[in-house]
């Protein structure tokens, strides 16, 4: 149990009921707000979601305290009387012992003025009051999720996750699909697989890097609107080729490698690069493709609105027929979401 620190009013809230058990309920959020009743919207929204949540007003010692409580994520006011809440979220990306901490910023609007001073402060997010509970509670578990991830990895991993994410957001709202919602996906399905830990855990690896070869691809390529020539086809589909190389370095991970290299093979063997067909497809590879092919289904594109999952698992089951997919792999796929759809 944390003690209130001096100076710093700090309260453990931990007595809440705990709602949500996975690994991210044993998370530290801190909030740090001078406006009670703004701080307590926030703080039972979180609570609701099971967090532990410490709360501040933002008092002269605040930094100290960032320090010693280490919280996983700061939810920070920008408008904190005496004290400039860029400049603190500064101060605490700029020391060494707080740097990791994912910060969102909370403000009441949001202009072009703004944005500039989150990128400038070293601010993980922006939210703008009345905070939406369905967006606060997106943008926390991906930051959690992430920061728990980094906490994980080596050096070498770091600097392939940093460019595969990197490269996902400067390209994702176009092409659709989402980082952190395809890994809650693969787990949760390796999971209900009955998967080890282990093969689990590849398949994380997979779906932060399976598309990380993209970066040697022009963005004239990727971001095309229209059909692809044969030779952009062929372009394309090097991706798979070249994120193999690229995550060649990951000497504990060579099963992610397959997956990688064969993200894009089909059933009937019309797949690329090798056009391997039925179990000749490494078994975590046909897993994490169908994976991949719903999450882009289901995810907003600036010219298309998502699927819903009804819709996609017809997509999916369309193509099980054309003999695509692996027919056993889709029929426990869709048992799968139709659970998950049904727990919503
Ligand atoms: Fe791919």
């Amino acid at each position: 149990m944390l003690e209130p620190l001096s100076g710093f009013s700090l309260f453990n809230t931990t007595n809440s009921p705990i709602v949500n058990h996975s690994e991210l309920a044993s998370a530290k959020i801190l909030v740090i707000d001078d406006r009670p009743l703004s701080r307590m919207t926030v703080v039972d929204l979180l609570q609701l979601e099971g967090y532990e949540v410490l709360e501040s007003d933002g008092e002269p010692q605040v930094l100290e305290s960032v320090i010693n409580t280490q919280p996983d994520l700061v939810l920070l006011d920008v408008m904190l009387g005496e004290i400039d809440g860029f400049a603190l979220c500064q101060k605490i990306k700029q020391d060494i012992r707080t740097q990791d901490i994912p910060i969102v910023l909370m403000t009441v609007g949001d202009c072009r003025e703004y944005r500039l001073k989150v990128t400038q402060a070293g601010a993980d997010e922006l939210l703008t009051k009345p905070i939406d509970r369905l967006e606060l509670s997106k943008r926390v578990k991906t930051l959690i999720t992430q920061k728990q991830l980094n906490e994980g990895l080596n050096q070498t991993e770091q600097v392939l996750f940093t460019i595969a994410k990197v490269l996902e957001e400067s390209r994702s709202s176009e092409r659709g699909g989402s980082g952190v919602r395809g890994v809650c996906l693969v787990k949760a399905f390796g999971e209900y697989l009955r998967l080890t830990p282990e093969a689990i855990n590849n398949l994380v690896f997979a779906a932060h890097l399976h598309d990380i070869g993209t970066i040697a691809i022009p963005d004239a390529v990727m971001l095309k609107k229209g059909e692809l020539t044969p030779d952009e086809t062929e372009v394309v589909r090097q991706h798979v080729l070249i994120g193999e190389n690229i995550c060649r370095p990951l000497r504990n991970r060579k099963e992610v490698l397959p997956i990688i290299r064969h993200h894009h093979e089909k059933w009937d063997g019309t797949g690329y690069p090798d056009g391997l067909s039925g179990e000749q497809i490494p078994y975590l590879a046909q897993i994490f493709q169908i994976i991949d092919i719903y999450d882009a289904l289901t995810s907003d594109r600036p010219h298309k609105q998502a699927y819903s999952p009804e819709e996609a698992l017809a997509i999916i089951a369309e193509e099980t027929q054309k003999g695509w997919r692996n027919p056993q792999l889709v029929a426990e796929f869709t048992k799968f979401i139709e659970i998950l759809v049904k727990n919503k």
